[in-house]
């Protein structure tokens, strides 16, 4: 007993004067399988058999001891693991890059688009994507037979015969004729749906900005200098126009428009068709019919109305060949846009 005791109090000076050490070779040394205190413990057997009680409150004693001493050091050693890698932070460091996203170049051109004719005094006007027969077909002068009204090429609402996905943004100016406000000046930039198979020239949706002016005296010289314009601000003043006569049912006469060719400068190549020439939009003097069906006085107002795809704009602007590129979200594509137009 009284040799235990000596031993104990040894120990209990050694681990006193213990600072600094490695926790984990404390650890081992002393709670170890093979360490003191479980060699000491086993001094036990020696004890006499009236001393054994005493023996093992002061083995017990002993044991909390170096445990809590233990957690000391333990504690003190994980605070400087902690302290070091600290010290190693370099806070002057750049941060992780953050990818910006980027508008859609249908949204960048359709947005360039509002804004030139802004300019112009006109005002951006919306309607629904779901028409119903009337503004999409027959108040702009579709007689009942008309193809554009086939099967193939209109998406029709199955619940509804009547009901159908805008073939046009032509619809809108149906709309905005029939509130009566006049002059009108506006533009309607949308998306449109047709029935057609998806391919590099074709898709089932895509975007149309309509413009459509009504006032007294409106002729199809104010047409063609609002066109003119348009165009140069959007190709810029090198580019020219030519009219060709056409036909719309809801406007006459009726001309579609194309510009000289981007990529040879109407020299003659694949994207123009060896013509030098490209078509971008159709356009015409609103029809005496359409402006009866919505309520307005063909003697006292005359108007002119254009149409123009979003995408066909875009593909000439930036030579992209394949319309499903604009659907498909890849985004190597859409990175390639980043300011305004
Ligand atoms: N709505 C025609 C289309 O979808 C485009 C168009 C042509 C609109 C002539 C017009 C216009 O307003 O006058 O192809």
């Amino acid at each position: 007993m009284e040799q235990l005791l000596q031993q104990i109090k040894a120990y209990k000076q050694e681990i006193a004067s213990a600072n600094g050490t490695d926790a984990e070779s404390f650890r081992i040394k002393w709670l170890g399988t093979k360490g003191l205190v479980k060699a000491i413990m086993g001094e036990m057997k020696n004890v006499a058999p009236d001393k054994k009680k005493e023996a093992g409150q002061l083995l017990n004693e002993f044991k909390l001891y170096v445990e809590n001493r233990y957690a000391e050091l333990h504690a003190v050693s994980e605070n400087n693991k902690q302290q070091a890698t600290n010290d190693q932070l370099d806070l002057s460091l750049p941060a992780d890059p953050m990818s910006l996203g980027s508008r859609h170049p249908i949204s960048l051109v359709r947005n360039r688009i509002i804004s030139i004719f802004q300019r112009l005094g006109f005002a951006v006007a919306e309607g629904p994507e779901i028409e119903d027969d009337w503004h999409n077909f027959t108040a702009l002068n579709l007689p009942e037979n008309h193809p554009a009204r086939d099967m193939q090429d209109t998406f029709y609402i199955s619940q509804n015969p009547d009901w159908l996905l805008r073939t046009h943004t032509s619809s809108v100016q149906v709309r905005e004729m029939q509130k009566g406000q006049l002059p009108i000046r506006i533009i309607c930039p949308g998306r449109v749906y047709r029935n057609e198979t998806i391919s590099a020239r074709a898709h089932c949706f895509f975007h149309q900005v309509e413009g459509l002016y009504i006032a007294e005296n409106v002729s199809f010289a104010d047409l063609k200098q609002t066109l003119y314009f348009f165009v140069q601000e959007m190709f810029g003043k090198d580019v020219k126009v030519r009219f060709r006569p056409s036909y719309f049912p809801f406007t006459e006469p009726s001309a579609e428009m194309d510009i000289s060719c981007l990529i040879c400068g109407g020299e003659g190549c694949s994207v123009c068709k060896k013509t030098g020439w490209v078509e971008i939009l159709g356009c015409g003097m609103v029809h005496p019919n359409v402006l009866e069906n919505c309520g307005i006085d063909p003697n006292k107002y005359t108007g002119f109305a254009f149409g123009m795809g979003i995408e066909r704009i875009t593909m000439l602007k930036y030579q992209i060949r394949d319309l499903r590129l604009f659907s498909e979200n890849d985004i190597r594509f859409l990175d390639q846009f980043t300011g305004a137009v």
